[in-house]
């Protein structure tokens, strides 16, 4: 996160991939995206907290990155944070343990659920 929201780099590569007749067409009903949803994974580092409820600072990161990516037909969005990076070495490790845990769990359960699905499928 750089300035509550995405870091200069991200958002040059958005401005690369998100074009219109490209990754997006206009119609009637608004934009609609040309990309095969899929499941796409973001991590987020902060140097402060975003989320939760000690929070002094607003996240445009996360709304953001849902319009953009939605915009080309990416909606199956999960997010893991590192957040607060910044606040002491102590609750830097607390929140890379947090994120580790997060990712351990949800990734055993994708890849149980994917052999389930490639199962069905044989
Ligand atoms: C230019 C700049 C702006 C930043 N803005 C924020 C911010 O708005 N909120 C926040 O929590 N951390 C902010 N940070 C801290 C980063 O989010 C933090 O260092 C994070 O761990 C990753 O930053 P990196 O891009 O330097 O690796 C900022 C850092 C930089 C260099």
């Amino acid at each position: 996160m750089h300035n509550f929201t995405v870091p200069v780099a991200l958002k040059a590569w958005i401005d690369h991939v998100v074009r219109v007749r490209r990754t997006f067409s206009v119609t009637p009903e608004g934009k609609l995206g040309a990309l095969r949803d899929r499941p796409v994974f973001i991590a987020v580092s902060s140097g402060g907290r975003f989320s939760g409820e000690r929070t002094h600072q607003p996240d445009f990161l996360t709304p953001y990155l849902r319009a953009i990516l939605g915009t080309i037909g990416l909606h199956d969005l999960t997010f893991f944070s590192v957040d607060g990076s910044a606040l002491s070495p102590d609750a830097l490790a607390a929140a890379r343990n947090k994120a580790d845990r997060e990712m351990q769990r949800f990734f055993l359960g994708f890849a149980l659920n994917s052999t389930t699905v490639l199962q069905q499928a044989v």
